[in-house]
């Protein structure tokens, strides 16, 4: 057995994290033989409801689980960290504006990405959830200077799992024959899910997922659709927003980050943009297809883009610089 890694889960009493802490602190994430010490972080008024998570926690009898640390403290949550899973954020009220939203999580993430530079590890890796989860995770990269930039992303790995699972319903397949998928962008409506580059296992060989849905109208239509609204349609059918397939999503991306991404495939996340990459400005928190090897991901490259792919991740791109804009207007007024 090898040392404890500290690993920090922040939103740590509220729905995704309920779903999520399981899964990390039993080895689905950093395997069976990695033991943890789970740090949860939130707000003061939820510590009693914080406690009765440790209890369960506890009384799930983990054996890779070394500690529990539940508190509202940064100095204490973010000290000496491996990974930070940030999930907890303002949410959106009734009656709330975009930039109202914005503004309130800009002043939660500035001040996380100030402990992450001040207390945790210069190696950690940092996971931002809680939306809006591309600006989110650019403003605590731009608040923690000593960290390298590459060691932020942001989750899209849910969308990118709805995009395989529409296309497994579709074809009467399961998931995991469904590869290469990509979200471009941002986690928002505008995102851009796209299948021009992902193929399907049919009979025992690959094939193009145009080739096999044989229905551009679709492809380009009603999947991409179901896609960006997905998250309000469990909104509007379970009165809740989307915790266990976020959960599964964040364990997935994290996995993945730590461990790598299988030989052959590439994933979606929200990464740091070096302008360099599919005409994506400089500076955008955007997602792109990555894979994974010795925890540092790499853009894929070379992939075809065609005008109507063009025109939908420009459409997000521009939708990311306005964000990146207002936040810039607060990150400086704070
Ligand atoms: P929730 O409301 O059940 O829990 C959020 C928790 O964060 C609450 O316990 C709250 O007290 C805590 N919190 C608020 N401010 C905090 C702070 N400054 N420090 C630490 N904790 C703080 O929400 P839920 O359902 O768990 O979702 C969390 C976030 O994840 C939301 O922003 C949601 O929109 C986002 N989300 C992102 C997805 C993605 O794919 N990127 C998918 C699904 C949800």
């Amino acid at each position: 057995m090898c040392d404890p890694i500290n690993v920090l889960v922040t939103g740590a009493a509220g729905q995704i994290a309920y779903s999520l802490l399981y899964g990390i602190a039993k080895g689905d994430v950093f395997g069976k033989d990695q033991p943890l010490v789970l740090k949860l972080l939130d707000i003061t008024p939820m510590m009693g409801v914080l406690q009765g998570v440790v209890m369960e926690l506890q009384d799930c009898a983990l054996p890779l689980l070394k500690e529990v640390i539940a508190t509202d403290k940064e100095e204490v949550a973010f000290k000496d960290l491996d990974v930070a899973i940030l999930v907890g954020s303002m949410p959106r009220r009734e009656g709330m504006e975009r930039k109202d939203l914005l503004k309130a999580n800009v002043k939660i993430f500035k001040s996380q990405g100030a402990a992450l530079d001040k207390y945790a590890k210069k190696t950690v890796k940092v996971v931002v959830v809680g939306n809006p989860a591309n600006t989110n995770c650019l403003t605590a990269l731009l608040s923690a200077p000593s960290i390298p930039k590459e060691n932020f992303t942001c989750l899209t790995r849910l969308d990118h799992n709805r995009a395989k699972a529409q296309i497994a319903l579709r074809l009467k397949v399961t998931s995991d024959d469904v590869k290469n998928v990509i979200i471009w962008g941002n986690h928002s409506s505008t995102q851009y899910p796209d299948v021009s580059h992902a193929v399907v296992k049919l009979q025992g060989k690959e094939v193009c997922v145009s080739e096999a849905v044989k229905d551009d109208n679709w492809l380009k239509g009603d999947f991409i659709s179901t896609v960006q609204q997905r998250g309000a349609a469990v909104i509007a059918a379970r009165k809740l927003s989307s915790a266990m397939s976020a959960a599964k999503a964040i364990c997935d991306h994290t996995r993945d980050l730590w461990s790598g991404t299988p030989e052959g495939e590439y994933v979606s996340m929200g990464v740091y943009s070096g302008g360099n990459s599919y005409g994506v400005p400089d500076g955008l928190l955007y997602s792109f297809p990555v894979t994974i090897q010795n925890k540092t991901w790499k853009i894929v490259e070379g992939l075809k883009i065609d005008d109507f792919s063009r025109g939908k991740m420009d459409a997000t791109a521009k939708e990311l610089q306005e964000e990146k804009d207002m936040a810039s207007e607060f990150l400086s007024s704070e």
